[in-house]
């Protein structure tokens, strides 16, 4: 049955909430998991949707997957002979299967996974994936909806130069580059702390991988890797929801977990709109003094830039702060879909190309609102606790897939927020 969170707005959010692994973390370390035979046990990993999908592809590839979602545990027992496909079904679930390319070129000699089609943010494609793998040695191409690599004789390092630091395509070439022979080089690659995060993990199965986290990383293939023990990444990115979510409710929140080193661009902002960003011993706190938010401009870029995935909670936060601002998305085209909705609250803003024009309202105005990704969702949530009155966010779902228990941190902060199930007859 289709749910959707009860806002009921006013509430200054106050308190302190818990950050667990990243999602874009754990679901890439599952995948490099199938490098290495025997148990890989994964610790700090995310009570969401997106980790039962990846589960599944795992299982579906021959492994055996434990996930214990209370405790945060994932243990994936890997066996010598794997399968090498990821369906359609799962791909369409779940984009970020497509992590298990590397891995299954790099342990198979072959990959078919379907293509995902154009997500609600942007169409975004495999074509620097594919580039990486063909420079190892791969042959790619694109059959029946499916992307198939092939590498019969193994991979061989090369030096590769991505058009685009994506996060995606590094961590591919990264899972295929450890168990190629030879030395790969990878210039223009993604920095993000998750990169690091799946370096960090291959280096403790044997990997020799300098470099992440900078721009060019070197990796020295080995014959084989083995099974190891990881804790994920604290999520940066629902830390810094919390961080928007202080500052928009004139708040003041401890993010348990979180780190502020990775969210430097980020709290830059949060500070910019005039609230007050303190490390703690457990984590870090957003105080905004009770004070309306100031406005502030916003470019999402590549790591260590403004993470695009952070826009539209800036984007909530802008929508009643003192003055006006103009949002940039450098990253996906279609990433303003939170706008449209964040105007059904009462927001002012206006669309030109890739910018949004922002002008702030002393209130929102509570009203049904559709959530159309993780983010977005989220973000209209908390544009919700800014709102007069009760606004409703169906897709719940969507929300599900990021966020471990929404409702009830927020709850603990606080809000009066509530999940009912969604009955609209036309929908
Ligand atoms: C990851 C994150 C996502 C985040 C994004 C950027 C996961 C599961 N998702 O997505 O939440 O918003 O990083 O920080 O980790 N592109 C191409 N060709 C390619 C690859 C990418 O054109 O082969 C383009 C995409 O269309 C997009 C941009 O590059 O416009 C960024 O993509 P990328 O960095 O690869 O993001 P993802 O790994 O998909």
């Amino acid at each position: 049955m289709a749910e959707r969170f009860r806002v009921v707005g006013g509430t200054a959010l106050r308190g302190e909430v818990t950050v667990w692994g990243a999602k874009n973390s754990a679901l890439k370390l599952m995948a490099a998991a199938l490098l290495a035979v025997g148990r890989t046990r994964l610790t700090n990993v995310p009570a969401i949707l997106d980790v039962t999908i990846m589960a599944e592809l795992l299982r579906r590839l021959g492994c055996i997957v434990d996930y214990d979602a209370v405790a945060g545990v994932v243990e994936i027992e890997v066996p010598e002979q794997i399968g090498h496909r990821a369906d359609y079904d799962l791909v369409r679930a779940l984009r970020a299967s497509t992590a298990v390319l590397g891995p299954l070129v790099a342990r198979c000699g072959a990959a078919d996974v379907a293509v995902p089609g154009g997500d609600a943010i942007g169409s975004r494609g495999l074509d620097l994936h594919a580039a990486g793998l063909a420079a190892l040695g791969a042959t790619v191409h694109v059959t029946h909806g499916f992307l198939v690599a092939e590498a019969p004789d193994g991979l061989h390092g090369a030096e590769i130069r991505l058009e685009f630091p994506s996060v995606g395509a590094t961590e591919n070439v990264l899972t295929a580059a450890v168990l190629a022979t030879g030395t790969t080089r990878l210039e223009n690659a993604a920095r993000e702390p998750e990169i690091i995060d799946l370096a960090d993990m291959l280096c403790s199965m044997g990997a020799h991988i300098t470099g992440a986290g900078a721009g060019v990383i070197e990796i020295e293939g080995v014959d084989r890797l083995t099974p190891t023990r990881h804790a994920v990444v604290p999520d940066r990115i629902a830390a810094g929801t919390w961080a928007f979510a202080a500052s928009a409710t004139r708040g003041d929140i401890e993010v348990v977990g979180g780190r502020s080193a990775h969210l430097a661009a980020a709290l830059d902002l949060v500070e910019a709109s005039g609230a007050t960003v303190t490390d703690t011993d457990r984590g870090f706190r957003v105080d905004s003094g009770g004070r309306r938010p100031r406005s502030f401009d916003v470019a999402t870029l590549p790591y260590p830039g403004f993470p695009t995935d952070l826009q539209p909670f800036a984007l909530a936060c802008n929508a009643v702060a003192q003055g006006s601002a103009m949002i940039t998305e450098n990253l996906f085209e279609a990433r303003f879909r939170t706008v449209q909705e964040l105007n059904r609250l009462g927001a002012e803003t206006r669309i030109d190309g890739h910018h949004v024009m922002v002008h702030g309202v002393e209130r929102l105005s509570g009203a049904p609102v559709e959530a159309s990704d993780i983010r977005a969702g989220a973000a209209l949530v908390i544009a919700g606790l800014v709102a007069e009155g009760v606004t409703t966010v169906s897709g719940a779902q969507h929300i599900d897939r990021g966020y471990a228990g929404f409702a009830e941190s927020l709850r603990g902060l606080g809000a009066d927020v509530t999940r009912e199930p969604d009955d609209d007859p036309f929908v």
